[in-house]
């Protein structure tokens, strides 16, 4: 057991930094265990600061020298860093380190990846590459000089010269330490050039190992389509001569937004027809555009410290999601956040890992890139953009830019700028950033004399160390039918913020049906008491297709609790209600698909676990396959024609209308599977030329109980793309019966290609049996003692990874006293471990705690 806890930082300790960086200068000699960082700083004291004290953050280096103008001196060596005595006035700090990018397993600092050096600093990495104040607010201009005989030697900025072993980099902006980048390797270029509306030339490169150069086609067009996109949208140009981004296979996150060198985990910018699904291609697009667009938001506007990470990550991920709907749909987009934002956000929200959107403490902030931070800190700038409207909201973003273009901001510097913007006052919507915890919003309605009364309550039950919460203002967009189906209220956003509160529409001929939350207006629980029929109604003729879709989801969800609480059968109205969806061709069908889709076993547990019973995992499995079946049965005579009618017949695309179309087709095809043992998928497998055929027919035969063969065809197939194999991984485990998964995951993770040092293979592996309810939760703890296994081995090597994969507990209280006490048993025994990382530590203890 660790003997004291790991120190906690809060953001009411917030001190401005002693001294400010006027430039630095970097000398990197490349090798792999033996890297040599020479650093060259000017400081100059901060007139606003008021302590003198000069710290440098430093972790795992080895000093060799340093000198202050020219002189040596000796600095105090201190837990995570040194202090030293320095002038009252402007001095150069000089320092050489050594660091060992080849055992660099964390991935955080400089680490090498199949040869390549590469670099990730958020957060706080940059300390592990030398002494510097790594925090984001002190912003500075970089020149790095890079020695090493690898072809491909890159950093952030311009290049300034290259020659024989060398290349050198400027970066004219100001930028937080944790936005430096460094590339070195014999990597192959695929570029391309760009215009900026002001007639600026742009080089663009995507750099990645060679074997994968066919690959890079597709995130090309993604990132100059961001770039037009922000010029259109925003008014924001791109402001350097050349951008870079870099494919590194392991990564512990998606990608990063380094100043003019973005870092791609692999399996985020790669993408061909052959190796990518359209679900791969759409993400690929959306973070290729996030992180393109944190040169604004995150970038030229940084964070002061990283409570304020949302103010980065919140915007930004609001910014990714309006691209997508403009590049493919919007409510397919809405509705596909939405359930993501379901199925983490809330999750966490209402469990032992709650914090606001904006924490004010942490241990280790490596574990606040949580889904509160990014969906609900991109939920509330959705709100607030409701709230404000449209021309307004891109009124204050262009006060937003230009008053804070340079800074390191605050969620009170955006706040302000909007209420001078709008003349409004956010203090009750600030508390959106400060209070955690999902609201619930219960609702009461009353007709009498065309008059038609809605009634709000809203609540927020307590989470950890905040117990009561005040009301927020929540937008509240409604619509009402009349009995026919016509709508005889168009959207219209109610403003409530009071705790309860009645809105009135007058003038109706006849009680109206509401549709409330259109376009899921605000993250919050809608607690109304509805009936079948009513769901039933609005699922054909809500105009809003957010709740459209919202209906037939609430449908599927009480027919299924009936069929698990008292073992009841499929209701027949939901299965006419979604044949009606299915069979509706003026319907896009990319929304078909969704409505098609069911509540995940996650979602059931909690909608149970909500309505005061304790959920049996197996059960749930097998009421969702008894509904499928039933499903199958009962569409039988459309199934067919559907999956004959979306088969794409043009070259593949991955845009919206042909992957729309496949995702009807392959919803179908995996129902198919279920009565024709397997035939159809066999076909379908056999004739595949691209993964996202490929993949639904391997997945469609695994279900049938007949995918043995394609699973060894597909390993021979494939065995040389990583990115592909990775989907084998995961698919096996995911589709396997639950009462064998944690043996098949155990066996995969000892197959040869198996290996803990590459995150996303040990995701594919262990994150797809912790994304498996029923198999996770098997009654004699299986799942949580091969998942706790593992989760030992990595710490030592990779402890941001593991920490991110312990939420695969955050829900344990949910289940029965056998369960919760084998579970118990596993955070125990990852508690005890000696020197466990930090992360980890953190993670667990929080989630043991509840
Ligand atoms: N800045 C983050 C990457 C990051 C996260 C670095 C945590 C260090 C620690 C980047 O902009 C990001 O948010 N990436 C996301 C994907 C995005 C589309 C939401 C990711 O990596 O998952
Ligand atoms: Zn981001």
């Amino acid at each position: 057991m660790k003997d004291a806890a790991p120190q906690k930082i809060y953001l009411s300790d917030y001190q401005v930094p002693n001294y400010l960086v006027e430039d630095v200068h970097l000398t990197f000699r490349l090798a792999p265990e033996s890297t040599r960082v020479l650093s060259r700083i000017t400081f100059r004291p901060n007139p606003e600061a008021s302590s003198k004290d000069f710290f440098l953050h430093g972790e795992d280096l080895k000093l060799i020298s340093t000198k202050i103008d020219g002189a040596a001196v000796t600095p105090d060596l201190v837990v995570g860093g040194l202090a030293c005595a320095v002038p009252d006035a402007t001095f150069v700090w000089e320092a050489e380190v050594e660091i060992s990018p080849a055992t660099n397993t964390a991935l955080e600092g400089l680490y090498m990846s199949n040869g390549m050096y590469c670099t990730q600093c958020e957060a706080e990495g940059f300390r592990k590459i030398t002494y510097y104040p790594d925090r984001p607010d002190v912003m500075s201009v970089f020149t790095v000089r890079i020695e090493s005989d690898l072809p491909v030697l890159l950093s952030n900025g311009n290049p300034v010269a290259s020659g024989e072993g060398f290349a050198e980099w400027h970066d004219p902006w100001p930028k937080p330490a944790y936005l430096f980048a460094l590339v070195g390797g014999e990597l192959i270029n695929h570029p391309d050039t760009f215009t900026t509306k002001s007639g600026k030339e742009v080089e663009l490169n995507i750099y990645v190992r060679p074997g994968d150069e066919g690959k890079c086609a597709f995130g090309m067009e993604a990132l100059k389509k961001s770039m037009i996109w922000d010029e259109e949208v925003y008014g924001r140009e791109y402001d350097l001569d050349i951008f870079n981004i870099v494919a590194v296979d392991d990564f512990n996150m998606g990608a990063m937004e380094n100043k003019g060198l973005n870092i791609f985990n692999s399996s985020c910018v790669l993408a061909s027809a052959e190796t990518s699904t359209d679900m791969n291609f759409e993400r690929i697009e959306a973070i290729i555009a996030h992180e393109y667009f944190h040169n604004w938001t995150g970038n030229r506007i940084t964070c002061r410290d990283w409570f304020q990470l949302c103010l980065k990550e919140g915007l930004t991920v609001y910014r990714d999601a309006q691209f997508t709907a403009d590049m493919r749909s919007e409510p397919v987009k809405r509705i596909e956040d939405v359930i993501a934002l379901r199925a983490r956000q809330f999750r966490e929200d209402n469990g032992p890992l709650a914090h606001p959107v904006r924490p004010d403490s942490f241990v280790e902030i490596n574990n606040f890139y949580t889904a509160t931070v990014y969906e609900k800190g991109a939920e509330l700038i959705g709100m607030l953009k409701t709230l404000v409207g449209d021309a307004a909201y891109y009124k204050a973003l262009d006060l937003y830019f230009d008053r804070h273009d340079g800074d390191a901001a605050t969620i009170e510097d955006w706040l302000t700028v909007f209420e001078e913007s709008t003349g409004r006052d956010l203090t009750q919507f600030k508390r959106w950033y400060e209070q955690a915890g999902t609201p619930r919003l219960a609702v009461e309605e009353s007709y009498e004399d065309g008059t038609f009364t809605l009634t709000f309550s809203q609540s927020t039950p307590p989470t950890p160390g905040q117990d009561q919460k005040d009301p927020r203002v929540i937008p509240i967009a409604v619509g009402l039918l009349n009995p026919n189906g016509d709508e005889v209220v168009p959207t219209t956003v109610l403003e409530m913020t009071e705790a309860t509160q009645s809105f009135r529409f007058e003038g109706l001929t006849a009680r109206p049906t509401p549709s409330i939350l259109r376009g899921f207006s605000a993250p919050v629980i809608l607690e109304r008491a509805s009936s079948n029929a009513e769901r039933a109604f609005l699922l054909a003729h809500d105009t809003d297709p957010f709740n459209k879709w919202e209906a037939g989801r609430a449908l599927a969800r009480a027919g299924l609790v009936k069929m698990i609480l008292n073992g009841a059968a499929p209701d027949g109205a939901y299965l006419d209600a979604v044949l009606q969806v299915l069979r509706d061709d003026s319907l896009d069908p990319a929304f078909r698909a969704l409505a098609l889709g069911l509540p995940s076993q996650d979602d059931l547990a909690q909608t149970l676990v909500d309505q005061g019973h304790t959920p049996d995992p197996q059960a749930i499995y097998e009421a969702l396959e008894t509904l499928k079946m039933a499903m199958a049965t009962h569409m039988q005579d459309v199934l067919p024609r559907i999956y004959a009618q979306y088969q794409v017949t043009e070259p593949y695309q991955p845009d919206a209308e042909q992957s729309g179309a496949r995702s009807l087709a392959n919803a179908a095809l995996s129902l198919i599977s279920r009565v024709d043992s397997g035939t159809a998928a066999q076909a379908q497998y056999d004739s595949a030329d691209n993964m996202t055929q490929q993949l639904a027919a391997l997945a469609a035969l695994l279900t049938a109980g007949k995918g043995e063969q394609a699973v060894a065809a597909f390993y021979e197939q494939w065995k040389e793309d990583r990115l592909v194999i990775d989907k084998w991984f995961g698919l096996q485990i995911s589709l396997a019966d639950p009462a064998n998964a944690a043996e098949v995951a155990a066996a995969l993770t000892q197959h040869p290609d198996f290996t803990m040092k590459n995150p996303n293979r040990f995701r594919a592996t262990l994150g797809a049996l912790a994304m498996s309810p029923a198999g996770f939760h098997r009654a004699d703890g299986a799942g949580y003692k091969l998942l706790a296994d593992w989760l030992i081995q990595l710490d030592p090597l990779n402890p941001q990874t593991t920490a991110r994969m312990c939420s695969a507990f955050e829900t344990w209280k949910r289940y029965d006293c056998d369960r919760q006490a084998l579970i118990a048993a596993q955070l125990d025994r990852i508690l005890a471990q000696e020197a466990l990382s930090r992360d980890t530590q953190e993670m667990v203890s929080r989630i043991r705690n509840a």
